[in-house]
């Protein structure tokens, strides 16, 4: 399954833009931003975009009974593959969103479904902390940077991860 990546400089959300190009029929597809305006996390919360961070989102067509524990434990080891490559220090992954580094957070992913012309679709938002922590009272987070020796390009990691969805399984 290949994808194409459409990189804005800025949008509100790259979910949001997902859901959008699904509903103008696309079947698949990568939105890079590199800024949100109104990036969201899970629970409704708002998820805090600064600049010079990772924010994506992937989508594409899945059957409509498979069960979303098993896409949340498909999706995270991928996203974990690739983004330990980046760095030294292990990466653990709390179920369902949570991406953390010596328990501080460096990445989380937003899954949703939608329908669209009968076809069942996922879009899978990923917010990974590259060069900046977030400030969140009572919410320990890091980032990526901090524990590599190298600068890390998000570009990269996005086609890191694109490769990784373009393998089979
Ligand atoms: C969470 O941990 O609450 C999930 C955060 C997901 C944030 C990403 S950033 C890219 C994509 N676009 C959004 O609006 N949210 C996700």
């Amino acid at each position: 399954m290949n994808f194409k990546i459409y990189h804005f400089k800025k949008i509100q959300s790259t979910n949001n833009h997902a859901i959008k190009m699904i509903k103008n029929n696309h079947l698949k597809g990568i939105i890079l931003a590199d800024e949100q305006t109104k990036g969201r996390g899970r629970q409704g919360n708002k998820w805090i975009s600064l600049k010079g961070n990772l924010f994506m989102s992937l989508f594409f067509k899945i059957k409509q009974n498979v069960s979303i524990k098993r896409i949340t434990i498909k999706n995270t080891g991928k996203i974990k593959k690739v983004l330990q490559r980046f760095c030294k220090k292990k990466i653990f992954i709390k179920l369902p969103n949570d991406f953390l580094i010596e328990k501080k957070k460096i990445c989380g992913i937003l899954q949703e479904t939608i329908f669209h012309n009968n076809q069942k679709f996922l879009i899978i938002g990923i917010g990974a902390n590259i060069k900046k922590s977030p400030k969140i009272l009572g919410y320990p987070t890091s980032h990526l940077e901090a524990y590599s020796s190298k600068k890390i390009n998000k570009l990269t990691i996005c086609r890191c991860i694109k490769k990784e969805y373009e393998k089979k399984n």
